[in-house]
């Protein structure tokens, strides 16, 4: 285990074999049509990248970065867009990718965002889930693991730009985010 790490709480079997249910899952939902896959960088990249192969329809892939300003004690967080995709999501079936739902600040101001360009549908699919921090209202259609309110890292997801190629999802130390070690 990394030294930085409290425990580990997914080790990468349980995740490759959760991924692999959620693509058989997505593949038999989608079964007929296509998908534009879209992948909320940096953090989804790792189990975008996994998942993707895993899906067994036609799909394309597009890539997006934003920042959500969350509010404290509401829902009035908002996002901004900082890379947006490159394809046009009218008509198309799109399906978002990201590595963790916390809030739900950003994929509440993201799915309508994507809705009103005319994607036929838009449906959420995130490998972890804190459910209990919820302040928005999202509907995660594929949902990898809820997990307890604590900070991790790893299968993409940084504390300050590290450790997203640690290929497990662990607990940080409460240590190392007291030092602020960069
Ligand atoms: P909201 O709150 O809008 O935010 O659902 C989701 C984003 O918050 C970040 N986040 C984390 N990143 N470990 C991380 O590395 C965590 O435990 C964690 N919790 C939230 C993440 O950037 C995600 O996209
Ligand atoms: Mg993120």
């Amino acid at each position: 285990m990394h030294k930085d790490l409290e425990k580990i709480l997914l080790t990468r079997e349980e995740i490759a074999a959760r991924v692999r249910e959620l693509g058989a899952q997505i593949t038999a939902d989608y079964e007929g049509r296509s998908i534009l896959l879209v992948c909320i960088l940096k953090g989804a990249v790792t189990f975008f990248s996994d998942l993707a192969r895993e899906i067994k329809v036609p799909a394309e892939f597009d890539f997006m970065v934003c920042s959500s300003y969350g509010d404290a004690t509401d829902s009035s967080g908002f996002v901004k867009i900082r890379k947006d995709l490159d394809s046009d999501a009218a008509n198309k079936d799109v399906l978002i990718v990201e590595d963790i739902i916390d809030t739900g600040t950003t994929l509440s101001r993201l799915k309508p965002i994507l809705e009103d360009r005319g994607a036929k549908s838009v449906k959420i699919a995130t490998i972890l889930n804190k459910p209990s921090r919820r302040k928005a209202n999202v509907t995660v259609d594929y949902n990898g693991f809820e997990i307890p309110d604590a900070f991790v890292v790893g299968y993409g997801l940084d504390y300050a730009g590290r450790y997203r190629n640690i290929p497990y999802i662990g607990i940080l130390k409460e240590s190392v985010y007291k030092a602020r070690i960069l």
